[in-house]
């Protein structure tokens, strides 16, 4: 690996991910963020990568993955032989409410990568595409049981349905072309860049302003819950040692009710930034803003991963727990008030044009 394409590094995990190859592996050559800065594409989330390493090391562009001539001399002008691919419109409740850009950026998006990785590399030895999707392609669990990579798909939401379809032309273009392809199916992450859409950073940011915490329906869906950065290991594992034409499974194996995960963001707040000394709270403690609302439509009832395949056979494993990690994740929104502010009030939408230095 010489040169690799990260698509959607301005979002949540791909920023953590750009960080991590540059700082926390032995990885000695370049990085090229490709994103088309969508409302979840920030880039502020990668402002000390740029700072430190930007026009050396790290180079951004912005670009839409459904764009075949700048995809395509992307690949060529920065030699591109890695493709790990996050770049994806990620949210299960936008998708219900606006289906089309998931079909546009998840299926016809990821078809346009694979076209142009295949003209591009036209079987060169040592190319990689790496396609980051998620353990939602597998359904709803009931009670008991788990996602295993043999487990038949049967998404549920228009997101999960776009991530399965992509999933399925991934795996066309290895049996068909011989592109050389790696898939992983990850489990709920969490952690700092986090877009506040999302249960956890929502609810951090709702509480600390005083605002409603909104639990879908009766609270009691399972997630398996994993810290981004253990997320950002499996999928360097893979590109290092995972088999070409393999899925493997990511996850935390650590289930959680979602009314659990509120509760617990509540209660570590309480201690880290006392409602108590919070004017927005009124008097309120953090727990009293828990709000049971509407349930989501389709709502898949639980998840959790089985992930023995990586570990086994790639040497992978989970290095943070829940309850630090989430008071890691919980300090970070504490202390990065101008990373909250921009999104608040909008102004990350024009970091862009006004600080970048076009590297
Ligand atoms: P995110 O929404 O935070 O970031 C997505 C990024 O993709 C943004 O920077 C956005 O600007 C960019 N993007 C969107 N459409 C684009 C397009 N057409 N062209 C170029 N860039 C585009 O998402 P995330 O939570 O970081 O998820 C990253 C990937 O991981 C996704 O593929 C998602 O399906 C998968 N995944 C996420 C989770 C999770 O818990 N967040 C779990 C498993 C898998
Ligand atoms: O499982 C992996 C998936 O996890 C990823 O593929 C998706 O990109 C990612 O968004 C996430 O999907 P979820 O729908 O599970 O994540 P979300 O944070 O939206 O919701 C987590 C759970 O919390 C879910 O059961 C819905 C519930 N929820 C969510 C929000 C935003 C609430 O009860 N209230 C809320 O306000």
């Amino acid at each position: 690996m010489k040169n690799i394409l990260v698509t959607g590094g301005a979002g949540f995990i791909g920023s953590n991910f750009i960080r991590y190859v540059i700082e926390e592996t032995s990885f000695k050559g370049r990085v090229i963020n490709y994103d088309k800065l969508t409302y979840a594409g920030n880039l502020n989330s990668v402002r000390d990568i740029d700072e430190k390493y930007g026009g050396k090391r790290y180079f951004f562009v912005k670009a839409d993955i459904c764009d075949s001539k700048k995809v395509s001399s992307t690949l060529q002008n920065f030699k591109i032989d890695t493709i790990v691919h996050f770049a994806a419109e990620s949210h299960v409740d936008r998708s219900i409410l606006g289906p089309e850009e998931f079909i546009k950026t998840n299926i016809n998006g990821t078809f346009t990568l694979l076209k142009c990785a295949l003209n591009f590399w036209k079987g060169a030895k040592g190319a990689r595409f790496h396609h980051v999707s998620t353990d939602e392609v597998y359904g709803s669990l009931g009670p008991r049981g788990y996602f295993y990579e043999t487990t038949p798909y049967d998404p549920r939401s228009p997101y999960s349905s776009s991530k399965a379809s992509s999933d399925h032309l991934v795996r066309a273009y290895h049996h068909t072309y011989g592109l050389p392809v790696t898939i992983s199916n990850c489990s709920n992450n969490y952690g700092p860049y986090q877009f506040p859409e999302k249960l956890i950073p929502l609810m951090i940011l709702n509480a600390l302003d005083g605002k409603p915490l909104p639990v879908y329906g009766d609270g009691k869906n399972v997630r398996d819950w994993l810290y981004v950065r253990d997320h950002c290991s499996a999928v360097w594992a893979i590109l290092k040692k995972g088999r070409i034409g393999e899925t493997y499974n990511i996850g935390g194996e650590c289930e959680k009710k979602n009314i659990e995960i509120v509760k617990t963001v509540c209660s570590i707040l309480e201690k880290e930034s006392p409602s108590s000394e919070n004017p927005s709270l009124k008097g309120k403690k953090y727990s009293d803003l828990i709000t049971f609302v509407k349930d989501r439509p389709g709502h898949d009832r639980r998840y959790a991963i089985n992930c023995d395949k990586i570990k086994e056979e790639l040497g992978w494993k989970q290095s943070f727990d829940f309850n630090s990690a989430l008071r890691k994740t919980i300090k970070w929104y504490l202390s990065n008030e101008s990373w909250v502010k921009d999104i608040k009030d909008g102004s990350y939408r024009k970091w862009l044009s006004k600080n970048y230095s076009g590297r």
